[in-house]
């Protein structure tokens, strides 16, 4: 079983990663394995609602929103993390998941999701608000911890001394890994995933 995480920042071992990187080395002492998937500071384009998402994924391939999704398709759980910038999410991995999740949404379904926010000093939890929507929409059981998950530091030297914060990325790890290992119980007790309805979008009331 694979836990595979998004670092949203460009910063590619700040606060983000340290936060990602504390989950997990809780998650390998528990049995899963991982990967924290770096969208660097490229460019990340928008996206446009053109429509054309396939089975590829988002027809505009020019950055990593595909090869996260690939990824995506053979991972178990997910963690996304975040930056705060002016009390949100950062722009780049909204417009990411956005892409991600419009294009291939489906691939998430059952799977259990957290997001994560690192912030110098205010907007974890407008910040984790957002991201935790992505979750709900998707048929995501979300992972909880002991505090709701966010680490504070402007570096990443200065995350690991918020004690409070590394304690509840390693709960919120051994809580995922206690998910996926529920999970897979289930499914091999035989426990069919649940049939979705799909029939009524109201896109406003008739
Ligand atoms: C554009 C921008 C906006 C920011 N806004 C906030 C903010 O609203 N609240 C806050 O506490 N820190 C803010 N910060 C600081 C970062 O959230 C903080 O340094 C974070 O640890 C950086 O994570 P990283 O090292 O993974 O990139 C901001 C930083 C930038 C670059």
């Amino acid at each position: 079983m694979k836990v595979l995480m998004l670092n949203g920042s460009a910063n590619t071992n700040g606060t983000t990663f340290t936060a990602l990187a504390e989950i997990g080395k809780t998650l390998e002492q528990e049995g899963i394995g991982y990967e924290i998937f770096q969208m660097g500071g490229a460019p990340v384009r928008d996206c446009i609602g053109c429509g054309q998402c396939s089975e590829k994924g988002c027809v505009f391939a020019e950055d990593k929103v595909n090869e996260f999704v690939a990824k995506a398709k053979e991972a178990d759980g997910f963690v996304f993390g975040t930056p705060v910038y002016y009390a949100h999410p950062s722009g780049r991995v909204l417009s990411f998941l956005d892409r991600v999740f419009y294009s291939s949404g489906r691939s998430f379904a059952f799977k259990p999701g957290a997001s994560v926010a690192v912030a110098r000093r205010g907007g974890t939890s407008s910040s984790l608000e957002v991201l935790d929507k992505y979750f709900g929409i998707s048929q995501m059981p979300v992972a909880g911890s002991t505090y709701w998950n966010m680490v504070y530091g402007k570096k990443g030297e200065e995350a690991v001394l918020d004690l409070e914060g590394m304690q509840t990325m390693r709960n919120l790890a051994r809580n995922m890994a206690w998910m996926l290992k529920c999970f897979a119980a289930g499914k091999e007790k035989g426990i069919a995933l649940p049939c979705a309805e799909r029939e009524n979008r109201t896109n406003f009331i008739r």
